[in-house]
Parts: C-alpha cells; sequence; structure tokens
C-alpha cells in the first residue's frame, strides 16, 4: 500500500523541557523534536483535490484546492485544509495529491501531534510541487493554521520544533527573532521519561487563550512604566519594581512569565555544565510556577508531577506543553527508570484512578522527506 505513494514525508511531536507560556511572550524557550511523529505519504493526483485517509481510521475525505477555507469544522482534516490553505495564500504551489496519514503522536498529550500534521502537510505539499521546503516557514505557516482553524492563538514553539528539530539536540528558541542554539541533549547517568496523565482534557482552548490575553495585558500596563516590547524583555528586578502596577491576578501571570524566562536560561547552562541536580530543581521550579502562579496544571497533571517528585531517582519533574492535561517530563537515573515508573504509576493512580502511559524520550529530527 505504502509503496504506491511517491515521497514519504514527516514531522515531528516535540516535547518542552523548559520554558513554558512564554513563546508568545517573546521568551526562549528549550524543546526538543521526538521521534514519535506524523508521517505522510504523498503522490500527485492530477485532480483539483487533496485526498486523505488515515492508517488509524476508517474516513476518508476529500479537499477541494480552490475552496480550502470552507474545511475549518471538519472533524478530520481541517488541519491539513488549514495548512494547505495557509501555504497557498503565502504564494506556494498547491497542487492535488493522495495523502496517507499515520500519526504516533498520542492526540491529547502535550506533544504537539497537531504540530506534526501541519508541518508535515506542509512539507508534503512542497515534496509533490517539487519545491524545497524552508522549514522556518513551514512551521509560521502551520502556526497560522492553527490559529484559524483550529481557534488556538499558539505561539511558534510547536511548529518550530516539529519542523527544525535535530537528533540528540534541544533547541534554545528565541521566540522574538527566531534565532536558535542547539543545544546537545547529554544528560549523563540520568534521561528523560515522559508521562502522560491520560486526562482528556477540555476547555484547553479558551484558557489558553484567556491566559495569552492575561499576558497582554500585563505588557500594555508595564509599558507604561518601561520601554519593553514584549514581558520577556523584562529582567526579574523590573518587573519586581513595576508589578505594583498589576492587578493580582495578571501580576501572577507575569511573575510566572519573567521567572520561568530566567529558569530557561539556567536550565540550558545547566544542561550544558552536566549539571543535573540543578537541571530538575528547575524542572520543579517550573511546575510550581505553572501551578500556583499560571495556574494551568489541574489535578491530575499535579499528582503525576508530585509522584515522580517523590521517587529518590527523580530529579525533578514538570508540566510540559499547554497544560490542563497532557504530559510531564522527568528527569531520572537511567538506571532506575523501571522502579521509578512502577513507583509513578502506582501513586498517580491511587491519587487519581486514572492510568498513565510511559514514553522514553528518543530525541530526533523535524521534516524528512524521503523518494519512495
Ligand atoms: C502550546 C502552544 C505553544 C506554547 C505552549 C505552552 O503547546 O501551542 O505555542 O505556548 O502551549 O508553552
Amino acid at each position: 500500500m505504502k509503496e504506491l505513494y511517491d515521497y514519504k514525508v514527516t514531522a515531528a511531536g516535540r516535547v518542552n523541557v523548559i520554558g513554558e507560556h512564554v513563546d508568545y511572550c517573546g521568551g526562549k524557550v528549550f524543546p526538543a523534536a521526538l521521534s514519535m511523529k506524523n508521517t505522510v505519504y504523498v503522490r500527485a493526483n492530477g485532480t483539483d483535490k487533496i485526498n486523505l485517509s488515515w492508517t488509524t481510521l476508517p474516513d476518508k475525505v476529500s479537499l477541494d484546492i480552490n475552496n480550502l477555507e470552507r474545511y475549518k469544522s471538519l472533524k478530520y482534516g481541517n488541519y491539513q485544509a488549514g495548512s494547505a490553505l495557509t501555504w497557498q495564500r503565502a504564494g506556494h504551489k498547491v497542487l492535488g495529491c493522495d495523502m496517507l496519514m499515520d500519526c504516533t503522536v498520542p492526540f491529547g498529550s502535550g506533544l504537539s501531534s497537531s504540530a506534526a500534521i501541519e508541518v508535515s502537510t506542509i512539507a508534503a505539499l512542497c515534496a509533490v510541487a517539487g519545491e524545497t521546503c524552508d522549514p522556518v516557514e513551514a512551521a509560521l505557516k502551520a502556526q497560522q493554521a492553527e490559529r484559524e482553524f483550529a481557534g488556538v492563538n499558539c505561539g511558534i514553539m510547536d511548529q518550530y520544533a516539529s519542523a527544525c528539530g535535530k537528533k540528540g539536540h534541544a533547541m534554545l528558541l528565541d521566540c522574538k527573532t527566531l534565532d536558535c542554539e542547539y543545544v546537545p541533549v547529554v544528560l549523563g547517568d540520568y534521561a528523560f521519561v515522559i508521562a502522560n496523565c491520560n486526562k482528556p482534557h477540555s476547555l484547553v482552548e479558551s484558557k489558553y487563550n484567556e491566559r495569552r490575553a492575561q499576558t497582554e495585558e500585563a505588557l500594555e500596563v508595564l509599558q507604561k512604566h518601561t520601554d519593553i516590547t514584549c514581558l520577556a524583555d523584562l529582567s526579574a528586578e523590573e518587573f519586581a519594581r513595576h508589578a505594583g502596577a498589576l492587578s493580582p491576578v495578571i501580576e501572577r501571570r507575569a511573575r510566572h512569565v519573567v521567572h520561568e524566562c530566567v529558569r530557561v536560561r539556567e536550565a540550558a547552562q545547566a544542561m550544558q555544565t552536566g549539571d543535573m541536580v540543578l537541571l530538575g530543581k528547575l524542572l520543579n521550579a517550573s511546575h510550581e510556577s505553572l501551578k500556583e502562579l499560571y495556574e494551568v496544571t489541574g489535578k491530575e497533571l499535579d499528582a503525576l508531577a508530585a509522584a515522580a517528585q517523590s521517587h529518590p531517582a527523580c530529579a525533578g519533574s514538570r508540566m510540559t506543553g499547554g497544560g490542563f492535561g497532557g504530559c510531564t517530563i522527568s528527569l531520572v537515573k537511567k538506571d532506575c527508570v523501571e522502579d521509578f515508573k512502577a513507583h509513578v504509576a502506582k501513586a498517580y493512580r491511587d491519587a487519581t484512578g486514572y492510568t498513565a502511559d510511559f514514553y522514553e524520550a528518543d530525541i530526533s529530527d523535524g521534516i524528512t522527506v524521503e523518494k519512495l
């Protein structure tokens, strides 16, 4: 079946090591692309239709390339339609083609299955059109598709990581300038373990957009006192000086952003100097801040992070991604990973009734294109 296609194109899911809810505030983030990914098998079909099918779904969907706006409310295929539309609007050739989708990023896990689908769709369209895909442009257009077709006013982190990831490296990405420094993920005796809390999450879009609006409100007030262009420009000292101008809730949101930006810098340094104890402490502090100040964790993620943090071989643990459900990332002594998982699974089940899933973080490339 797959051999009937001309190209195999992939884009990655991602895990964010640290730097949560700061990308849309112009901050630096520290994600890595995962080997869990979306694969598109694609061939041109000489028509005006993009025909979609899935390895894991019986559905078949046909998109008219001259009318891509009309697919916003599709259950399956809206991300592909949105990505094709934003790519087309940017002046790129979008040809009729058959696409078979195979996604190994668990949906709703906070590991960016949607970014993987969007970015791989754009890269697949490039392949059939004979164009070389600029991964940064693909990421920007995929982000626009997420905003317009999924209603999430997201930052650039997920799509950038999905497109531009590099095997064995995390990305210290400046979301204001899109400068990216690749940092080798060398964890010594430790490994990253990802755990999914498996709580079906709702209201993610509206809460996410609300948080983003609150940071914009903070910026507007603080700009009356400072000459910053984004919240991430503010040092912790400057923030402390002007925080009194903000209402209590908005002050908490902004305080998270300012201090999370400091932690990202320290975490990247800790990784570079091999200080796993410090890296772990920063992960814990990030979770605490997302829980108490930014309020995007929830009972399940808090229970999962607490279960991880209570294991003696765990240097630190935090939620990763947008929050309200999804995954944690933990830094765990390599030779204790199995014991860690058993401990966390039990403590988490006892606390919430849910069964967690675990994934080893295999850090991989972003977009790949293979001629079949
Ligand atoms: C989601 C968004 C990202 C980012 C994270 C939180 O994954 O898509 O842009 O804001 O949440 O860090």
